[in-house]
């Protein structure tokens, strides 16, 4: 215990000072924290006019978010600690397909799909059929596995971003895995857009140096009983935001071919019009538990 808290014993004075907290993970938690703070603050002695900067940075940020915006979320995604974390908590074993960021634009309850439907409910863009297979970590097919997918329209924007343009839940389905695991659905092919960028983030973003684009994705959410939930998705080869993803979500693995094909008769095959694009990608889930 000290009555001169100074430059050298600050650090010590604050941990010392969490000493009877209860919850010991709390304590370990906050000393962490405090131990990291300080040495943000050691390394980079900030001016007074910086460190007010920091607290308006984080009071707008705080402002910026609602049921609606949760900008902090998106500050994490940014700073790629989004990814740090999923990465911590979703340690696969070999050949379980890799995970990412599940993004501010999922919506829970999205309406049951046939195999073979089309989720393009406003008929821009261009026609895309995705297929592929849900396979246990030892390549058996799973039948009856859910597959949640959700994507951009061809202008880059989700449907919940433009109520009033959009029909409700445009680009959005859950599709089941049938008795060899299969799943196909027709969409539209996906196209990069930019993250939320008219906040603090987006500010922030200019500020480094960076722009605030996603590389064209489609999202996954793969389920099935007895078996590790994954969240990622799929992105287009060739992208010219692959190495430059603003959210840091990027993995090789995840990145597919998408095949130009300008056949009338194979087009008719899928129930699209030609030109289209065709991809295709097998899901291999984790048994439960199986993560570390
Ligand atoms: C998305 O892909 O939908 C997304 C992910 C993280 C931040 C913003 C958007
Ligand atoms: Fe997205």
């Amino acid at each position: 215990m000290t009555r001169d808290f100074n430059e050298e014993n600050a650090t010590e004075a604050v941990l010392e000072r969490m000493a009877h907290a209860k919850d010991a993970r709390f304590r370990e938690v906050m000393s962490s924290v405090v131990r990291h703070l300080h040495a943000v603050a050691r390394e980079v002695e900030p001016t007074p006019e910086e460190w007010m900067a920091a607290i308006q940075f984080l009071t707008a940020t705080g402002k910026m978010c609602d049921d609606k915006r949760q900008e902090f979320i998106l500050l994490s995604d940014t700073l790629g600690l989004s990814m740090l974390l999923d990465a911590i908590w979703h340690r696969k074993p070999a050949g379980a397909t890799e995970s990412t960021v599940l993004g501010p634009f999922h919506v829970a309850g999205a309406p049951s799909r046939e195999n073979g439907d089309n989720i393009c409910l406003d008929g821009k863009g261009e026609p895309c059929v995705m297929s592929g297979r849900v396979l246990s970590a030892d390549g058996k097919p799973l039948a009856g596995a859910s597959l949640d997918v959700w994507q951009t329209n061809d202008d880059g924007f989700y449907d919940v971003q433009q109520p009033d343009e959009q029909p409700g839940m445009n680009l959005r389905g859950r599709f089941t895995s049938d008795a060899e695991g299969k799943f196909w659905f027709r969409t539209v092919r996906p196209v990069s857009y930019p993250i939320p960028d008219d906040g603090p983030v987006g500010r922030m973003l200019k500020k480094m140096g960076r722009h605030p684009w996603r590389p064209a994705h489609v999202h996954f959410i793969v389920s099935m009983p007895a078996f590790e939930t994954v969240t990622t998705h799929l992105f287009v080869e060739g992208d010219e935001y692959l190495e430059s993803d603003a959210v840091f979500g990027v993995k090789g693995s995840l990145i597919k071919e998408f095949v130009r094909d300008e056949s009338d008769v194979e087009a008719k095959k899928w129930g699209v019009s030609a030109p289209f694009w065709r991809t295709e990608h097998d899901f291999v889930l984790a048994a439960a538990g199986a993560q570390s």
